[in-house]
């Protein structure tokens, strides 16, 4: 794996898993996000042309406002990047404020002026062929980092549980649980339907990112690197690949971890 960190100043502590390279623990939600910040600004700074895989979502808001801050203080250019997102919603156009283009636009894409993106059409006439299109960019070259947040059920990007881990771009049916989270709990008139980014794709990356707050995220990040590796758990994926991945978790989602007593060494 790649040593991409430069002025780490936050106490973390460090929790040792037989499969996955790192797993830190930060005392609040916002060391947690600038830590993963100053990662993905590391590894820009060391590599100006990265292709990096966004992720949407709550848990990213705080990452890539600190990372915003960082490319403000010049610490690193993300101008000749090239920039790739994990899903969008079937049907999302570049205006809807829920769909992840705009999301991705407004907070990572405008503020860092990348040059290079490569958005998923959630409005494409043909979704299969706009997965096809897609995974055409995205293998066209390495990518070098896929930074990850985690939902329902354990589930990265769309790819939701009992998703085969061979699959690259797709059309994904969400879950109860996630139709749920958007529609109840975050009252949002989103769409049943996805276009993903698979496990395959985000396996193949050469680094890992995950980030994960709280309580319940805790619990299905839990299940990933404690229970059995498989589909029903789309995290536990990143066990397969677990020597290029690094877990960022704040003290609230590291509890739930506890229950599995790995190691833990305070730094
Ligand atoms: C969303 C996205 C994922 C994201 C996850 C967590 O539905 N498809 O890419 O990582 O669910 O989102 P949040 O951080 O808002 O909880």
């Amino acid at each position: 794996m790649v040593s991409t960190e430069i002025l780490l100043s936050a106490p973390y502590r460090e929790i040792n898993h037989p499969e996955i390279a790192t797993i830190r623990v930060y005392p609040t939600e916002k060391e947690t996000a600038k830590a993963a910040a100053s990662v993905i600004a590391g590894l820009v700074e060391g590599n100006p042309t990265a292709r990096i895989t966004y992720a949407t979502g709550n848990t990213m808001i705080p990452v890539y406002g600190e990372l915003y801050l960082l490319a403000e203080r010049g610490r690193a250019s993300f101008k000749k990047t090239t920039a790739f997102h994990l899903d969008e919603y079937v049907s999302a156009s570049p205006q809807d404020e829920w769909g992840f283009v705009n999301f991705l636009r407004r907070r990572v894409f405008g503020p860092l002026y990348i040059e290079n993106v490569n958005e998923i059409n959630g409005q494409a006439v043909n979704p299969a062929e706009e997965a096809a299109r897609y995974d055409r960019l995205l293998n066209a070259a390495p990518i070098d980092l896929a930074i990850l947040g985690i939902g329902p059920g354990g589930h990265i990007a769309f790819n939701e549980p009992g998703t085969p881990f061979s699959l690259q771009t797709h059309i994904t049916h969400l879950s109860a649980s996630t139709v749920n989270r958007d529609r109840i709990e975050r009252g949002q008139k989103t769409p049943e339907r996805a276009l993903t980014q698979g496990i395959a794709n985000i396996k193949s990356a050469e680094n890992i990112l995950l980030v994960a707050y709280g309580k319940e995220k805790g619990t299905w990040l839990a299940d990933a690197l404690g229970g059995t590796i498989g589909p029903n758990v789309p995290a536990s994926a990143l066990r397969e690949v677990g020597e290029k991945v690094r877990i960022f978790v704040d003290e609230a989602a590291a509890t739930e971890l506890e229950i599995y007593n790995f190691d833990s060494t305070l730094f």
